[in-house]
């Protein structure tokens, strides 16, 4: 289709720059399905109105669609032609209704974009651009409508028939087939259209808002699932209720819909009033889901709900303004999740992702800013970096201005925006004017990329102390030198000696190159805390010693710079680890040793800050990136640390052990804990290490206990370990979303021969490329398995990219997602860099590559 064409030609670059407003609004759409796996006919009814005066004609957007009829105010449209794939209409007066018809064929719908098929069920995915491969449209954001729709469909194979808004009518009809009817009132962009067919049953609820109306609740899945669907519909009234109570926003509709399908590009979709799932993001029981899957769902349900004020009653002038919905939605979500249990242990996880996966994005060749200024293909812009580093910026914002100010910002924000399309600066004007500050300079976190490192030197001189700060944005593609970042910083002192505090937290805003600080009357030494609660997305560097961070790490009060502490240390021990071949592991040691021994932490907390940074954090520390040495440093001081606090991780383990499962905040800490000091334990070489996880794996009452132990053997090489393995495979055959996790695991083994198990998999009846989440189960996990996916003969490179090029003419989205790991070839030794670049050129010249795909290798390239 349209895809194989691309490549050949020079992909169009779109600019944020050229932004016009749309020739033509469409204020009212009427859509008619016919629907048939095979063939689906469709026929869209739209009232056109000329926005200004001009004479242009009107574009209808398609993507691998022929006009099957146009008729313009009920009569056969004269000279209607394709530009390409798009419809043009020349149009006479102010105002018309245009018709068209089209065919498409959703059981070959391999993209997952536009109308597709899974396990049977009929469904949507619009955002960015997939409603033009259903029917002729303006396919942008600022084109708001009113849609009315119609389905009619085989009532046995599709008995339910759901659409955006409320329902209207319903009927049956001669051949078995029916019908529905909804309407969605509220006028909205094409790419939060959505339409559900299938065999499906609902689990149902009911939600009254504050203003006291009811809402009809339903998640809705294939009958087998329902049972496992009470978790999702239980954060869903929670979302509801906290959206009411922290940002004063009530649900508008009557009903609220969420179907969940097992073949999805990504997590989920906020269409309006049908919200549609990757069905990891909806179904859980303690047999088949983790604790983090439970806490995913969440989350994910109260993003996409949250979405409903923020993104679809306002909604964004272009896809640059992404970040507008995405990072301030994941803002929202986040601060949901952190009220929902340890607020600590939440501000530690989303640090840790940001680390993960933004910081890489914004020091590579796909760096890009929060408001982007041009795309290829806008899929590929979904990225960490709108919206996890574009959540950062909203809560930075929110430091500056103070819960008060930044609720009456969001309130004006969403008063003077509802009904619209907005835009970023749009959104910091209202912070600006209810927070009554001015924001000029913030402004750069939305157009300068790259991560600001802010060294923090503190020197004392008698009974003061003085903190010089600098700090230096880097240069990133098409951004050679940048201005400097506002940087708000929550900091406090500690006395060195009492671990007192020596006054209290203040938070400054680094607005310049530098600044300096002065403190007096300091009674003792002190210990400087910095960054406090991750208070800016920046690099610190700091002059602090080891015995500095080891003291902060028991003794500061702010439970995330405690962790943050903790994690300095052990990253500088194992960065000069791998680069000196061994370093003097006391300090982490007695550290470690300090955490396990407060009862006051929570158990959560305390398996976050004995856990040791990983393979690639390491990695994203030195010159140079050192597989091997990063690997051998790692597992040295696991070793020791498992040896030298034997007695206190079995005290760890056996003090976690749970009768029974329960999902609460205590008791995921618990388990938590008890999986992190299993993996201490192997890593001990304790003999009775095996059977100690394969106990754990065969009596686990619970995923998180099964798959914590499974990853443990799956590291392993004890006889245990196959058949666990085994075991598992037997036990969950037929379990999708389960069987994900088994390829998984293996695929971020630490083992040797993790590489060749991976190659075999492929191989395996129930490996294909076809559903996201197996691809992603297996390529994409390996990908991020540093030391396995940099192996120095170039076979994990080699495996990747045929994975890549074979899924690229299935699913470009899904594979141009997985391009990034190969893309880091800067931050490695000569041979590697150069077998990585030689993939991504041969990526490059595949013949038929998406421009998804162009986009991301090419850019790699550079
Ligand atoms: N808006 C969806 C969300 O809530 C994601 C849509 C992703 N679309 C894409 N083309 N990658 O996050
Ligand atoms: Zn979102």
């Amino acid at each position: 289709m349209a895809d194989a064409q691309i490549a050949t030609q020079a992909p169009k670059i779109t600019r944020r720059e050229d932004y016009r407003e749309p020739d033509w609004r469409v204020p009212e759409i009427a859509l008619d399905f016919a629907l048939d796996p095979a063939a689906t006919r469709v026929r869209a009814t739209l009232q056109v109105e000329r926005a200004g005066t001009h004479d242009r004609p009107l574009r209808l957007n398609g993507d691998g669609l022929t006009a099957l009829a146009v008729r313009v105010d009920g009569a056969e449209a004269q000279g209607w032609r394709m530009d390409g794939a798009d419809l043009v209409v020349p149009l006479t007066g102010v105002a018309h209704v245009v018709e068209t018809e089209v065919e498409i064929a959703p059981e070959r719908n391999t993209q997952l974009q536009g109308l597709y098929a899974s396990g049977g069920i009929l469904c949507t995915q619009c955002e960015a651009e997939g409603f033009r491969r259903i029917t002729f449209f303006p396919d942008r954001p600022d084109v708001l409508s009113r849609y009315k729709v119609k389905l009619t469909a085989d009532k046995t194979r599709f008995p339910v028939l759901l659409a955006n808004g409320d329902p209207i009518a319903q009927g049956d009809l001669e051949g078995g087939r029916h019908w529905a009817e909804w309407h969605d009132p509220f006028p909205k962009p094409s790419y939060l259209f959505a339409l559900v067919a299938g065999d499906l049953v609902a689990n149902r609820g009911t939600f009254v808002t504050l203003s006291g109306r009811e809402v009809q609740l339903g998640i809705w899945v294939r009958s087998p699932d329902l049972a496992k669907t009470d978790h999702a519909l239980h954060a869903l009234k929670l979302s509801m209720a906290w959206d009411e109570k922290v940002y004063g926003r009530e649900y508008d509709l009557d009903v609220f819909n969420i179907v969940a399908v097992d073949d999805f590009n990504f997590g989920a979709m906020e269409n309006k009033g049908l919200n549609v799932f990757n069905s990891r993001y909806i179904l859980a029981d303690p047999d088949t889901a983790t604790d983090y899957d439970y806490d995913a769902i969440a989350a994910v349900v109260a993003h996409e709900y949250f979405h409903n004020w923020s993104g679809n009653r306002v909604t964004c002038r272009d896809w640059f303004q992404l970040s507008l919905k995405e990072g301030f939605t994941v803002f929202r979500d986040q601060s949901f999740s952190a009220d929902q249990g340890s607020a600590a242990v939440k501000r530690i996880e989303d640090v840790r992702g940001l680390r993960a996966s933004q910081f890489p994005e914004d020091s590579g060749p796909l760096a890009h800013p929060v408001r982007p200024d041009e795309y290829i293909e806008i899929s590929n812009f979904y990225t960490a970096t709108i919206y996890n580093k574009g959540a950062e910026v909203i809560r930075m914002m929110a430091t500056i201005l103070g819960p008060d100010k930044f609720r009456a910002a969001t309130d004006l924000y969403f008063d003077r925006f509802d009904g619209t399309a907005a835009t970023c600066e749009d959104f910091v004007q209202c912070m600006e004017q209810a927070g009554g500050v001015d924001l000029t300079r913030f402004r750069r976190w939305y157009s300068q990329a790259g991560t600001p490192r802010v060294s923090a030197t503190l020197a004392q001189e008698g009974g003061r102390a003085r903190l010089k700060l600098r700090q230096l944005v880097p240069p990133t593609p098409g951004q050679p030198s940048k201005e400097p970042m506002v940087v708000p910083l929550r900091l406090k002192l500690f006395g060195a000696n009492s671990g007192a505090p020596l006054g209290d937290e203040q938070l400054i805003l680094l607005e310049d190159d530098s600044r300096e600080l002065l403190f007096d009357n300091l009674s003792e030494p002190p210990a400087l805390s910095i960054n406090r609660g991750f208070s800016a997305p920046i690099i610190v560097e700091t002059n602090r010693t080891a015995q500095d961070l080891a003291f902060l790490s028991a003794h500061d009060d702010d439970p995330f710079a405690r962790y943050e502490a903790m994690q300095q240390l052990m990253l500088d021990t194992l960065v000069a680890s791998a680069a000196n071949g061994g370093a003097d592991h006391g300090a982490v040691i007695e550290a470690v040793r300090n955490t396990l021994g407060d009862s006051r932490l929570d158990r959560a907390f305390v398996a976050e800050a004995v856990l040791l940074p990983s393979d690639s954090f390491i990695g994203d520390q030195m010159a140079v990136v050192e597989p091997e040495a990063i690997f051998r440093a790692r597992e040295a001081l696991r070793n020791e640390l498992g040896k030298t606090l034997a007695g206190e991780w079995r005290a760890a383990y056996d003090g976690s052990r749970a009768n029974r499962f329960e999902y609460s905040p205590a008791a995921k800490g618990a388990r938590r804990l008890r999986t992190v000091a299993l993996g201490y334990i192997a890593a001990s070489g304790a003999a009775d290490a095996d059977r100690l996880a394969f106990d754990q794996f065969a009596d686990a009452d619970n995923m998180t206990d099964r798959q914590g132990a499974l990853t443990t053997l799956v590291n392993g090489s004890s006889p245990l370990r196959d058949e666990a393995i085994d075991t598992f495979y037997r036990r969950y055959q037929g379990n999708g979303l389960v069987l994900d996790k088994w390829f998984q695991t293996q695929a971020l083994s630490t083992r040797d021969d993790t590489a060749e198990m991976v190659e075999r998999l492929v191989a395996h009846p129930d490996f294909t490329l076809s559903n996201p989440n197996r691809a992603r189960s297996l390529v994409g996990a390996f990908s991020v398995n540093q030391r396995a996916f940099h192996d120095v003969s170039g076979r994990g490179y080699r495996f990747v990219a045929d994975q890549l090029i074979a899924l690229d003419k299935l699913n470009p989205q899904t594979a141009a997602k997985l391009i990034p790991p190969l893309g880091r070839w800067k931050r490695f030794d000569e041979g590697r860099a150069a077998k990585m670049r030689a993939e991504l050129e041969r990526i490059v010249a595949t013949p038929g590559l998406s421009k998804d795909m162009f986009e991301q290798a090419s850019k790699s390239l550079d």
